[in-house]
């Protein structure tokens, strides 16, 4: 009997290693420990055996019995985390191949234009504000000494807004209404600087946009000098284009300004580009923003964003940056 059980044992327990799958294990479990298994069967008979032989042929049968269950139980552990494995190896994304190729995109040169300026003349100690785009007629020209019917607006082919009575209401032409804003709601000294869009009646070409940036400038403080201005224009440009950077005001006119100039700024090759207008604060526009200008004056500047851009970069066809054609735009 003991022969038998040892070859049992054996058989079984080659079995339970070949054993593929849970089912196969558990169908061994009950062929090997169930009701007619070979250690049932033999455990029924030990009632026929003598006290002794039966308490020795006992012990065995359940030692016998102990470690089939053990080997059935490795078996089981082993196969069900083979099939976790499995199943976690099936399951599993493959994600590498999303990541192939990807390209990261970057703010517009103007965005980055107008942003180096922000951050120029904050470091200058000047406040950064937006006003609205669309506009009345008093702010965008009224309040800036352009009177109704002043042949100065016709400097600006300007794009009216159906709205309210007729030509009352516009896209900004260009940021000085800005200035007025910041007068009337906060009171001198007055160090700020206003980025944003603008629009005017012309046909695209290669250094005309209707829709375009620009960056006005307005300090309002006591005894405000044109030398400040003509400093701060100089200040700017060293600071933006770079030390060889030169910069020169030409006399001109504008009717918020007194006196009014054009600043060019000279390139290391000599040549000298426009870049926007400036002066002095009128005394008439200090006045409608409620200013006396006895007390306070003031310098303004504002120039086009773009076309710092275009020159920045080397761009030679303003219409480049608005075509949005990420192969162009990519490179800079
Ligand atoms: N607003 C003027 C323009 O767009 C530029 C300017 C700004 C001139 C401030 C003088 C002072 O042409």
């Amino acid at each position: 009997m003991d022969h038998d059980l040892d070859a049992h044992l054996a058989d079984a327990a080659a079995a339970i290693v070949a054993a593929v799958d849970l089912d196969e294990v558990r169908a061994l479990d009950a062929e090997l420990l169930g009701r007619r298994s070979v250690i049932s069967t033999a455990k029924k008979r030990l009632g026929g055996l003598e006290a002794d032989e039966r308490r020795d042929a006992g012990r065995r049968l359940n030692e016998v019995r102990a470690e089939l269950e053990r080997l059935l139980d490795g078996r089981r552990t082993e196969l069900e985390s083979d099939e976790r494995v499995h199943r976690l190896e099936s399951e599993r994304l493959d994600l590498t191949e999303l990541d192939r190729g990807r390209r990261l995109g970057h703010r517009h040169v103007v965005t980055r234009t107008w942003e180096h300026l922000e951050d120029l003349f904050v470091g200058m100690g000047y406040t950064v504000v937006e006003g609205p785009e669309i506009e009345d007629e008093w702010h965008n020209f009224g309040a800036l000494n352009f009177p109704l019917g002043h042949p100065a607006r016709d400097m600006y082919d300007t794009l009216y807004v159906d709205y309210g009575e007729s030509m009352s209401t516009l896209l900004r032409t260009h940021t000085s209404p800005v200035q007025i804003r910041v007068m009337e709601t906060t009171g001198p000294p007055i160090y700020s600087v206003m980025p944003g869009r603008v629009f005017r009646s012309d046909t695209a070409d290669a250094t005309h946009m209707p829709v375009f940036h620009q960056i006005e400038g307005l300090v309002v403080d006591r005894d405000t000098t044109f030398g400040d201005l003509a400093g701060t224009i100089q200040a700017f440009t060293a600071a933006y284009f770079g030390a060889d950077f030169e910069s020169r005001l030409r006399p001109s006119y504008f009717p918020f300004t007194e006196p009014s100039a054009e600043f060019d700024i000279r390139r290391p090759d000599g040549s000298w580009l426009e870049l926007g207008g400036c002066g002095m604060v009128h005394p008439e526009v200090l006045r409608a923003c409620g200013l006396d200008p006895e007390e306070w004056q003031g310098f303004a500047f504002g120039f086009g964003l773009d076309r710092l851009a275009l020159m920045r970069h080397g761009i030679d066809d303003l219409r480049e940056l608005f075509r949005n054609d990420h192969r162009f735009l990519s490179q800079f």
